[in-house]
């Protein structure tokens, strides 16, 4: 079901941790095709908001629908369906270093496939086709049978970014996805990130706002776990920046 609604909905969304607040009473609405740059200060709640989209969170009150269904209550198989409609990658990556690069990017349908058919992909020796054009997509065709932990930064990153390819999500989180690229390869990953879901959603947080006007259509501000800014991302100044990243 490709639903026609929002694509995110938060109502009154907090979450706690013990009694500090990362993310307060949030009301948002994000609609299918939108790329939304997520800023602000370090500790504003931009993971937090990222984990609550993806169900890693459970929001302490309030309501978090993604893709049309209400995550808190959904448990098992049925989480699990939402879950691969929607690729996240984060600062960690999560990647398996020991194994050959095309088994990380082949993990990015696994969600889709038996188990059996996952077994049977990690011991044919020869990757298949979609899995070599993710590869070849993020400039890594060479790479398909590397070890991954012999991989770049940089590069893993962009093993990252084929995985979620494979996966074809209807939206796609990143969590600080450009945070340690250099300004010219920060700009090419967001080009991936947007070729991931080329008409779905995006939601990125982010810290450099040259790259949410180029990238994004709309900018989300955070401060203390609320919601202090949001508007169209070309329409991000200097002067709206420097008081959001204002220590308060
Ligand atoms: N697992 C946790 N346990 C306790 N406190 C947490 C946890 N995760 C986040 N917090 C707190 O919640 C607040 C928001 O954190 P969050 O990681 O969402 O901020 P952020 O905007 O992503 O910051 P940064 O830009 O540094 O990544 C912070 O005060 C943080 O210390
Ligand atoms: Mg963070």
């Amino acid at each position: 079901m490709t639903a026609a609604g929002p694509a995110v909905r938060l109502t009154g969304a907090t979450r706690r941790f013990g009694d500090r607040t990362a993310v307060d009473a949030v009301d948002l609405t994000i609609h299918q095709g939108e790329r939304v740059a997520l800023l602000g200060p370090s500790g504003a709640g931009k993971s937090t908001l990222l984990a609550l989209l993806n169900a890693s969170l459970r929001p302490t009150s309030g309501t978090v629908e993604v893709l049309g269904a209400d995550l808190a209550t959904l448990t098992g198989p049925a989480l699990r369906v939402v879950q691969r409609r929607v690729g996240t990658i984060g600062q960690r990556l999560d990647l398996v270093d020991q194994v050959r690069v095309l088994h990380n990017v082949n993990a990015g349908r696994l969600g889709r496939w038996s188990t059996g058919r996952s077994l049977l992909a990690l011991a044919l020796p020869r990757p298949d086709p979609v899995v070599v054009s993710a590869l070849e997509a993020v400039g890594l065709g060479w790479a398909v049978h590397e070890r991954t932990e012999r991989l770049s930064g940089g590069e893993r990153q962009r093993v990252a970014i084929a995985r979620l390819l494979v996966q074809d999500p209807e939206l796609v989180l990143a969590d600080e996805p450009v945070s340690s690229l250099d300004p010219s390869r920060a700009s090419e990953v967001l080009g991936l990130l947007r070729a991931a879901t080329p008409d779905g959603t995006l939601v990125v947080s982010l810290h450099q706002p040259e790259l949410a006007r180029r990238h994004c259509t709309r900018a989300i501000g955070l401060q203390q776990g609320r919601v202090v800014l949001d508007r169209p991302a070309d329409e991000l100044d200097d002067a709206l920046l420097a008081e959001l990243y204002a220590l308060t």
